[in-house]
């Protein structure tokens, strides 16, 4: 019997995988415990994750970590939250540097704990050099949060006469999102059976195939990030013309 992983075409793998890691609290409800035991458990899921992307060949896996709404939860599960993202990196920043992993973060940073912003630059610049898998982290972030700061930069461009109106085109748009250094995911996770995207990448998911399963991230392991690589590579990616135009 061939593995999972031999099953899957290294070749035509995405470049670029995104997570929207979602069930902790439930995973943590279904034993009786505190949501945050949920979370703390996440961790292990994000550490197997990352490091079997690496090990595969993904190259921008971005895992969708805590949303601008997020931010509404109770202040002691945010506090929890953002304690557990601080000791999370520290402790983990000397392997990512080892296995050649570069952390990106993205979102609204304004909002963020002073610990947090120092913990998280600390990381991105100790492992600024490397190139082998860019980990991007989505923090405070929301879709709508990251075009409302692209068309701002834009309108004071276009006010400063640095940017014609009439020559702004998708690309543009592109460029001035958080994630103008990282091509748009080919694929989308979204765990513990949630069939929507939360405010996500809005405008970067145009084209991602939509992979849901029912698996709580707490218990997400490479095993079913395999599954979803392969169900990805039985797809037809049409990109808006025929399949007989595909095969042609
Ligand atoms: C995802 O798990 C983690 C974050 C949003 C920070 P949840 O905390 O949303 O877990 P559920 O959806 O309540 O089970
Ligand atoms: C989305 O999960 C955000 C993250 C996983 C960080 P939520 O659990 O916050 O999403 P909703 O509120 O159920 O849509
Ligand atoms: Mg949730």
């Amino acid at each position: 019997m061939e593995t999972l992983l031999e099953q899957i075409d290294r070749a035509h793998l995405p470049q670029h995988v995104a997570i929207i890691m979602d069930g902790n609290g439930r995973w943590a409800k279904e034993r009786g415990e505190d949501r945050l035991f949920g979370h703390f458990h996440g961790v292990q899921s994000v550490r197997d994750i990352v490091e079997a992307s690496a090990e595969i060949g993904i190259r921008y896996l971005t895992l969708y970590a805590f949303s601008t709404e997020n931010w509404d939860r109770p202040q002691a599960e945010v506090a929890g939250l953002m304690e557990l993202l601080v000791n999370t990196v520290r402790r983990e920043v000397d392997q990512l540097k080892k296995n050649g992993i570069r952390l990106h973060v993205i979102g609204d940073f304004s909002m963020l704990p002073p610990s947090a912003r120092q913990e998280l630059s600390e990381a991105l610049d100790l492992t600024a050099e490397n190139d082998q898998l860019h980990l991007i982290l989505a923090l405070s972030y929301s879709g709508r949060w990251d075009l409302t700061q692209a068309f701002q930069q834009l309108a004071q461009k276009v006010q400063t006469g640095a940017v014609r109106a009439d020559s702004i085109d998708a690309d543009t748009i592109s460029d001035h999102l958080s994630t103008r250094d990282f091509p748009d995911p080919e694929l989308m996770i979204r765990t513990s059976g949630e069939h929507r995207i939360s405010n996500f990448l809005l405008y970067q998911l145009a084209y991602a195939e939509l992979y849901f399963t029912e698996t709580l991230w707490p218990d997400f392991r490479r095993q079913h990030l395999f599954e979803a690589l392969l169900d990805y590579q039985q797809r037809e990616r049409r990109f808006g013309k025929t399949s007989e135009q595909l095969t042609t």
